[in-house]
């Protein structure tokens, strides 16, 4: 379906402009990425409510899409030495991923061809992968290198011992993986994320933080949850001071093959909720406090009416200063959008790539298990690869957080830990809510504009699955 003008697209206030009239009072050129729209708005259409919880509905999604579609794994600087490896799991099924030559990663799957145990439980590292069992060993290739006792073994041929392998392609320093031997390249469900990250390449960030936190819902409703700041104004009212959530701007690009959104939340200007007297120096103001949290100890600017830069413009050339000096890198030319506001993509079926400094994070969800109402949400926060010659940092080591682990004993993260709780809060409320619904109503009812990319989720896994 075209995009319909008859969608409102978001809700603005005398000092809430919608983000596209944002990106034109950028005071830098906004690349083409960030200006470009969606090609796509899916159908209006409601959503069973059993689809998260059903068991049969967790078999075919394992069936039919996980064994079937291109999956962001992990990042190459997990792996940064030939010989590391780090374990992929997706409910039941589980995938080692190594770096098998220094420009050169593969995946097998994570079972051992003598008896089935798990041959990587988490990171580690070594010349050969060797099952903690009875010690049956492959190489880096999978091919099969040792088995103790092999006198007893002699009907077992070692060419027909090498370790089951899937495919493996990479994007942007991302590792991903497909189990479909005849999957299409990567490139086609990247669609264009190639294009719209090249201001702001993948490959020169690493991981500064990461989380790994499980919990008590299904993986879509876990997912839903980050898809939309239709939720900001009741979840997380304290932000609304300085967040433009109802300006969000939502797009969808779709061509059958790669099925790519995107949100845009602009932050340093207030909710189009507060109405048309709020305050745009307030909005400054806080959005110099909130980007100064992460740095501490910093002297924290305030809104300078002298200037002529508007307040984004004002907190997006402070940052620029900021982490330019701190990194020794060049943000010059870098738009106030990319500088501040909350720039999320998403691809099928549960990676979020966000793009620029405002929130430099990535997203991904999972089942956990074969339990329907239960997944992983795993959360980084990325940072640019300092410049001048400086060597690239560490990848973090994973912090995981138990179901019921607050992110906010991960202090770390500053205001996004409290930020995470709030949302965490609501998950197995809907998990618990919608099992219970009556009969009859028991459907999801989404918003036309702004859960729009809910509603595509949706229509691409009712395609795959053929439900
Ligand atoms: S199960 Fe792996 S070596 Fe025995
Ligand atoms: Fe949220």
């Amino acid at each position: 379906m075209a995009v319909s003008d008859s969608v409102v697209r978001g809700f603005s206030s005398a000092v809430s402009p919608l983000t596209e009239a944002l990106l034109e009072a950028d005071s830098r050129e906004v690349g083409a990425g960030l200006r470009s729209r969606g090609n796509y708005m899916p159908k209006p259409k409601k959503i069973p409510l059993s689809r998260y919880y059903s068991e049969e509905f967790a078999a075919l999604e394992k069936d039919r899409l996980w064994t079937k579609v291109w999956q962001f794994a992990c990042r190459e600087e997990d792996i940064p030495a030939v010989g590391d490896r780090v374990p992929y799991t997706v409910g039941d099924m589980s995938f080692v991923i190594l770096r098998s030559a220094p420009h050169e990663f593969r995946a097998f799957y994570n079972t051992c061809l003598h008896r089935g145990t798990r041959l990587c439980d988490g990171a580690g590292s070594g010349a050969s992968l060797r099952c903690p069992f009875h010690a049956w060993e492959w190489n880096l290739d999978g091919s099969l290198k040792n088995i103790p006792s092999r006198w007893d073994f002699s009907a077992v041929k070692t060419p027909d011992y090498k370790l089951p392998e899937v495919k493996v392609e990479t994007w942007g320093g991302f590792i991903f993986i497909n189990p479909d031997p005849s999957a299409p390249p990567l490139a086609l469900s990247l669609g264009v994320l190639p294009d719209f990250f090249k201001t702001c390449p993948a490959e020169d960030r690493f991981t500064a933080f990461h989380i790994r936190k499980r919990v008590r819902a299904n993986w879509k409703v876990t997912l839903e949850a980050f898809l939309e700041s239709y939720h900001v104004v009741e979840t997380h009212s304290d932000s609304l001071s300085f967040t433009g959530d109802a300006s969000t701007q939502y797009d969808i690009w779709d061509d059958g093959k790669a099925h790519i959104s995107r949100l845009i939340t602009p932050l340093g200007i207030p909710s189009p909720h507060l109405g048309d007297t709020a305050s745009t120096t307030v909005a400054t103001n806080r959005a110099f406090e909130v980007f100064a949290m992460a740095m501490p100890g910093i002297p924290v600017p305030t809104y300078d009416a002298a200037s002529t830069l508007s307040g984004r413009a004002q907190v997006a050339e402070w940052r620029r200063q900021l982490l330019g000096a701190g990194l020794a890198r060049d943000f010059s030319s870098w738009a106030d959008a990319a500088m501040l506001d909350s720039v999320q993509y998403f691809m099928f079926p549960n990676f979020c790539p966000w793009y620029g400094e405002g929130l430099p994070l990535i997203y991904q969800f999972l089942p956990h298990g074969t339990n329907p109402n239960e997944s992983l949400m795993s959360v980084r926060l990325t940072a640019p690869v300092p410049g001048g010659g400086a060597p690239r940092p560490p990848s973090a080591p994973v912090v995981e957080l138990d179901f019921d682990e607050p992110f906010s004993t991960k202090p770390e993260i500053g205001l996004l830990s409290l930020i995470f709780d709030q949302d965490m809060s609501n998950l197995p409320r809907i998990q618990a809510g919608l099992r219970g619904a009556a009969p009859g109503r028991a459907e999801a009812t989404l918003g036309r504009y702004q859960e729009q990319r809910i509603q595509h989720f949706h229509e691409v896994l009712e395609k795959m699955l053929g439900a």
